[in-house]
């Protein structure tokens, strides 16, 4: 920039030699910096995360173009000026000039200045995006409902990014692109209230799961003790101790049978689903470790199937709520009261809490006044404190649970692990789906095959542990036993 290279530089050469031009190249220098800072940051800090992507792979290139522009713009104008005064007058630097020397300073330390703030922001930038905080909280509204119920989980302490992006290059781009049009989304007002699930692009549990859980271990039986009260005026306890046989899915370290059979790391399950949230599963096949294949068709579906729509069953077919479980008004008011949360000294307390947590309600300060008074006139005969004491807990149960703004409840997201609720398990596993010959994928009716029930009912009966299991006992009437559980248990009773 000395007239030393003015002299040898040529015509060309100057027309960038301008303070707009040498600013745009400043942008540059600093997003390219940005970039490699950021990309390093990812590479060594361990686990993936989709926004430092977005910094490195769009906002920073986003960066050198606004600079490129500027460093063109520079140019044009200077070509216009030069063009209009025919009269050459490149930027000549004399460091002789105190005036000269006192604009380089300026330049020269605004643009050190400019460095260390890039690099000082995407640090912060990036511990800010790592955190759950920024997934969880920065779109308020459109992740309440998630980070709510995540709160409450098993995963509490697992962050966002870990099952919902996972590491790996190819699916950090794909994450990028898909992150930065969630933001947009959300900037704008387009995004789809529920968000819909299950989430097409989310990564196959191989990467995600089972970077920490993985399908070889073995889980053997779980107990399960599901505490249900019935609607009568006392609240009667119903409850089920249940020996889950969930096995395992490798042969050198357990029986491959049971519910993690098909988890099986030598065979493999596949199934097609008509709907987008894979609940009607008319086709399935399993290719076993010999590969034979055996396809099981739900009666009457004839149709050949797209082999693109095609999914390998993983550990999310089965719990696809690990982490964001909303309760229906029935599971939740039984937790509650299992709890001592809501107190059965209050008549018909089960049915009137469930009531008032089925009604729609379009927003939640409409809910929490509704459910009050509704509770409230229900026992006023009661003493108010516990009366007070249950507003305050069918509200939390609400506020837990149902999320009207995002139009986010139980009701918009299946739970797929059992079959009590929702199909679940007994999508397949419905006595309908057969072979060819007739075979059929194990019915629902072998209720011993997936658990034994140790014990059921209320108080000592629960303690009369049958190790041998026996037949459920339905609370109340006789039920029908054509029917799947789910086609009763639908509305939150
Ligand atoms: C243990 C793994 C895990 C963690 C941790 C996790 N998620 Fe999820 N998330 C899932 C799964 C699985 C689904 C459902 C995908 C499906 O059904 O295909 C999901 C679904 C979602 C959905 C789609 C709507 C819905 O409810 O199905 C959103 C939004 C979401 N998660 C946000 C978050 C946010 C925000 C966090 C952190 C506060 C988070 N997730 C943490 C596993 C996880
Ligand atoms: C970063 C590690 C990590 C990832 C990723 C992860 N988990 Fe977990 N998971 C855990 C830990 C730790 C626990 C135990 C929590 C406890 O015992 O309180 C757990 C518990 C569980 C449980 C049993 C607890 C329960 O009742 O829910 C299941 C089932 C489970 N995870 C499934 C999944 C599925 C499915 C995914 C993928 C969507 C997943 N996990 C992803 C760490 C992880
Ligand atoms: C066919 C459905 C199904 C599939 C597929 C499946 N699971 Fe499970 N898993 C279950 C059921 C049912 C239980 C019993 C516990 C329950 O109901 O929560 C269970 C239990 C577990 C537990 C133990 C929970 C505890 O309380 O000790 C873990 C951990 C787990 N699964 C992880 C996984 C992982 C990881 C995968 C994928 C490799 C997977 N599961 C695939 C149905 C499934
Ligand atoms: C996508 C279809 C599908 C879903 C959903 C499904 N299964 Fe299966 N399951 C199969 C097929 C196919 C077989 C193998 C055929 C058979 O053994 O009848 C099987 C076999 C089993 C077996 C016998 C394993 C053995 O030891 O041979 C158990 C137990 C089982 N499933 C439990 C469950 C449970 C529990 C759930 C729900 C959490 C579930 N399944 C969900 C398709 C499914
Ligand atoms: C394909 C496997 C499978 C079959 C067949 C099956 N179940 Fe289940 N069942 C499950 C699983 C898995 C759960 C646990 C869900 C969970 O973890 O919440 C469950 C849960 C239950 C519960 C507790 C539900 C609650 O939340 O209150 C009852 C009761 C029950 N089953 C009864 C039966 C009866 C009766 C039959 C036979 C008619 C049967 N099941 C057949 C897999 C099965
Ligand atoms: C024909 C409808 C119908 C079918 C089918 C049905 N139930 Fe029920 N179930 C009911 C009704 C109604 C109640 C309420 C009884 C009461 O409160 O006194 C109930 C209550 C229960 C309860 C105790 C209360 C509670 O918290 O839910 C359990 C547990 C239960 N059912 C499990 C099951 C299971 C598991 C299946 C499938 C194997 C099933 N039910 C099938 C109608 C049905």
């Amino acid at each position: 920039m000395s007239q030393e290279t003015e002299r040898h530089g040529g015509g060309k050469a100057r027309l960038w030699q301008n303070w707009v031009s040498l600013s745009g190249l400043m942008v540059v220098i600093a997003a390219f910096f940005a970039f490699v800072l950021l990309w390093l940051l990812e590479l060594f800090a361990g686990s993936s995360n989709p926004y430092v992507g977005i910094l490195a792979f769009l906002v920073a290139p986003g960066f050198m173009i606004l600079g490129i522009a500027l460093f063109v713009a520079g140019i044009l104008v200077e070509r216009r000026r030069l063009h209009r005064s025919r009269e050459p007058r490149a930027l000549v630097i004399d460091l002789a000039s105190p005036k000269h020397r006192r604009t380089l300073l300026i330049f020269s330390s605004c643009s050190i200045g400019f460095l260390f703030l890039t690099a000082l922001g995407s640090y912060q930038t990036f511990h800010l995006t790592e955190s759950t905080t920024f997934c969880g909280e920065v779109c308020h509204t459109v992740m309440e409902p998630e980070r709510v119920a995540y709160q409450d989980g098993a995963h509490a302490r697992v962050s966002c990014v870990e099952c919902h992006i996972g590491s790996g290059a190819e699916w950090f781009v794909r994450a990028k692109l898909s992150g930065s049009y969630q933001v947009y989304a959300t900037l704008f007002n387009k995004y789809p209230r529920p968000v819909p699930t299950p989430i097409k692009n989310l990564r196959p549990a191989q990467d995600t799961c089972e970077q920490c859980h993985w399908p070889e271990s073995f889980v053997g039986d779980v107990v399960r003790t599901v505490r249900s009260f019935q609607g009568d005026e006392e609240g009667s306890e119903y409850s089920v101790k249940l020996e889950l046989k969930v096995g395992g899915a490798d042969p050198t370290r357990g029986p491959t049978s049971g519910i993690h059979w098909h988890m099986n790391v030598a065979n493999k399950v596949e199934y097609f689903a008509e709907d987008e949230s894979r609940q009607t599963i008319p086709w399935v096949r399993v290719t076993d470790r010999e590969g034979q294949v055996t396809v099981y068709r739900a009666d009457g579906y004839e149709d050949e199937v797209d082999e693109s729509k095609v999914r390998r069953m993983d550990c999310m077919d089965c719990h696809n709520r690990p982490a964001h479980n909303f309760h229906s008004p029935n599971k939740a008011v039984n937790l509650a009261i299992s709890l001592g949360r809501l107190d059965r000294a209050l008549p018909y307390i089960k049915t009137n809490a469930v009531y008032a947590l089925v009604q729609e309600y379009s927003t939640k300060d409409e809910a929490m006044s509704e459910i009050g008074d509704f509770i409230q006139s229900k026992y006023r005969d009661q003493d108010p404190n516990v009366v007070a004491k249950a507003v305050e807990e069918v509200r939390a149960i609400y506020g837990r649970n149902f999320f009207p703004a995002m139009k986010a409840s139980w009701l918009s997201y299946p739970n797929n692990i059992g079959h009590k609720e929702w199909p679940g398990c007994f999508r397949c596993h419905d006595d309908n789906h057969k072979t060819e010959d007739g075979e059929k994928v194990l019915e629902l009716s072998r209720c011993d095959a997936c658990h034994i029930i140790l014990a059921q009912g209320s108080g000592d009966e629960l303690d009369q542990l049958d190790a041998k299991g026996q037949p459920f006992r339905h609370p109340g009437e006789e039920y029908d036993t054509g029917w799947l559980c789910s086609d009763c248990h639908n509305g939150g009773l």
